[in-house]
């Protein structure tokens, strides 16, 4: 039976084709649907529209059902149509009329909007997790083989001397603009929708400053019908940090597929983490790599899914929003398991040493010529010129000597400031 039954049942076609999935996707939202609940009903309490007694009734009764979600107990049952009725069924199975009070000034469109809100914020703090194992496991790399000189690359031809450490660096830095993201679509996350009912408020004096500090959300949506435009906003903003994240780490997947090539043979894996081929029995392929990289690629889609799926629908709630959860919700779990493969494969990467000394990259050196040309005076054009044209006939012999300063000896000199920047932001997810 429906929340909303008023004397007829919907066709069973009806309801399998607008429930479908969205039972299943529902449970990761119970704990904190419970959650919600008991804020809610605390605050009808305090305004008079609950009875202490009741309240004492109905939050042991709400706990029991949260400690069944943490056993693994909790379902949703056929016919029930999704986890706030099923939490409600539970409880007026279990307490009778009380347990039908505590929907007073909720509507589901808030009730779904709060679950999500909290949701969203649990599910951004463990992707944060994640991106801070996989930056610092980068910016130790980044200190340990600082010295490490590897090609650097320009329309994928040899350019100039680059290093393990800068490699490894830049990666580590490029994960605190994804932070930023991350930490921008949390402070969306960080909102109270609870109150806005279903969308345009509530005639009850529903005490939203008290829900908001209950479920430490740092301030409430304050105009209604702005909480429920926040179901899309939140989504898209928690999709573009995914996809921020998902492209600095396809990124990465991609360069250690090239790096990995025999053609280059600038770092390998040991053995076990490598997979092979049912006829070729030499193989020892980069699979996890290109599993990542597919994977973060098809994660940088998301925001654009979203934009279709949501464009242009009517203001107010329209029941298109909750096929938002099937494109955000398995891929935070996508993105953090991407994560923590990455942390786990660059624990064993092993680098090449002395890849410059072989002579196919002798032109790498030839900004570094003109550049000693051009401290003992010579004019830079003419210096380019006069390594140029050795280079054209074949007279040109690399002094191999590679003296950058963000090479060599101090690596990547900014690691340090680059972890207090990326400590910053991890500090406001606390
Ligand atoms: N499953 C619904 C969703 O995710 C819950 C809200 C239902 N509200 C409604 N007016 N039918 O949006």
């Amino acid at each position: 039976m429906q929340l909303w039954n008023k004397g007829f049942e919907p066709d069973k076609m009806i309801e399998s084709f607008t429930v479908g999935l969205d039972r299943e996707l529902d449970l990761r939202l119970a704990r904190y649907d419970v959650q919600g609940s008991m804020a809610h009903i605390r605050m009808l309490e305090s305004i008079g529209l609950l009875e202490k007694s009741e309240l004492d009734q109905l939050l042991p009764a709400l706990q029991e059902i949260a400690d069944s979600i943490e056993r693994g107990e909790f379902v949703i049952e056929d016919g029930v149509e999704d986890v706030h009725s099923q939490v409600e069924f539970l409880l007026t199975a279990k307490l009778g009329d009380i347990g039908k009070k505590i929907h007073s000034g909720r509507s589901r469109n808030d009730q779904v909007l709060v679950d999500l809100k909290l949701f969203f914020r649990d599910e951004l703090r463990r992707i944060a997790d994640g991106v801070e194992r996989l930056f610092n496991r980068l910016q130790s790399l980044s200190e340990e083989h600082r010295d490490k000189l590897m090609p650097g690359y320009t329309h994928l031809q040899v350019a100039m001397p680059s290093s393990f450490g800068l490699w490894f660096g830049a990666y580590a830095e490029s994960l605190t603009d994804d932070m930023q993201m991350v930490v921008a679509a949390y402070n969306i996350a960080n909102q109270n929708p609870l109150g806005s009912a279903a969308g345009y408020g509530s005639s009850f004096p529903l005490d939203r400053e008290m829900t908001t500090e209950l479920l430490g959300f740092a301030n409430p949506h304050y105009n209604v019908v702005a909480a429920q435009m926040s179901r899309g906003k939140t989504e898209r903003a928690v999709a573009s940090a995914i996809a921020a994240v998902a492209s600095t780490l396809g990124h990465l997947a991609m360069d250690v597929c090239m790096w990995m090539c025999n053609n280059f043979g600038f770092v390998k894996f040991p053995d076990e983490l490598t997979t092979g081929s049912s006829i070729m029995p030499h193989k020892k392929n980069p699979d996890v790599f290109e599993i990542m990289r597919g994977k973060c690629n098809r994660l940088q889609s998301l925001p654009n899914e979203l934009t279709i799926l949501t464009a242009n629908l009517p203001l107010g709630y329209n029941r298109d929003l909750q096929l938002m959860k099937d494109i955000v919700f398995p891929a935070t779990t996508q993105l953090i398991e991407c994560l923590d493969m990455a942390d786990f494969m660059l624990a064993h990467i092993e680098v090449k040493e002395g890849i410059l000394d072989d002579p196919r990259y002798d032109y790498i050196f030839t900004v570094e010529d003109v550049n000693r040309l051009v401290l003992q005076g010579v004019p830079f054009r003419d210096a380019y010129r006069q390594v140029g044209l050795s280079v054209q006939d074949g007279t040109y012999r690399p002094t191999r000597e590679v003296h950058h300063t963000h090479l060599g000896s101090i690596g990547n000199p900014a690691n340090g400031l680059i972890a207090e920047k990326m400590h910053g932001l991890l500090a406001q997810l606390k």
